[in-house]
């Protein structure tokens, strides 16, 4: 894992299940990263619910998180994020890489999420790692015009 990242290769960060304990520093990237963060309230149903909800942690550093739901042989990743400091530093690929695992060690065959059209950044992403769009959600973000659609990704694992 170290060889993706590009900071600190010295010192990988842990994957840890996330905890309440974790929801306040979650939240703080959650609300810094996106126009329409998840609540308290989303985590916490997560965290209920048994999905998949892990934190990627350096030393007492969060640097990211993902929620993955892993159900019928299908895996659906809910959300994926990285600290604004720690960003395009190799962290998202590290966590896909850890969720893509994650899903395909449940018995998942193929990998699907959502993404924004005008997410350049995470498509980039997702492209790289051969993600292909299978459909498309319309109004399925809010925005700030109204509503955005979701295009719907999928990798075979
Ligand atoms: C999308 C996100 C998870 C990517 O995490 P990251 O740690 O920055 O990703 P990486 O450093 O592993 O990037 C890997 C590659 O993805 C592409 N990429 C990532 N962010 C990009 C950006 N902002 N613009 C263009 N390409 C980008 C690049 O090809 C990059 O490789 P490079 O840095 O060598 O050019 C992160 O930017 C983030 O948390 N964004 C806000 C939340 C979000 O949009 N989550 C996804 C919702 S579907």
């Amino acid at each position: 894992m170290s060889a993706i990242l590009k900071d600190a290769p010295q010192q990988v960060p842990q994957l840890t299940p996330m905890r309440d304990a974790d929801l306040a520093e979650v939240l703080e990237i959650e609300s810094a990263i996106y126009s329409h963060p998840w609540t308290r309230g989303n985590f916490a149903d997560s965290l209920g619910a048994g999905y998949q909800c892990w934190i990627w942690r350096r030393g007492g550093e969060l640097c990211g998180y993902f929620i993955l739901l892993v159900a019928a042989g299908e895996g659906h990743l809910l959300n994926l994020s990285v600290a604004v400091a720690r960003q395009r530093s190799g962290h998202g690929s590290a966590l896909l890489v850890e969720a893509m695992r994650m899903a395909r060690a449940r018995g998942a065959q193929h990998l699907f999420l959502e993404v924004r059209p005008s997410n350049l950044g995470a498509k980039a992403l997702y492209r790289r790692f051969g993600f292909r769009q299978v459909g498309v959600r319309p109004g399925y973000y809010p925005d700030h015009a109204g509503r955005e659609d979701a295009l719907v990704l999928t990798l075979a694992l």
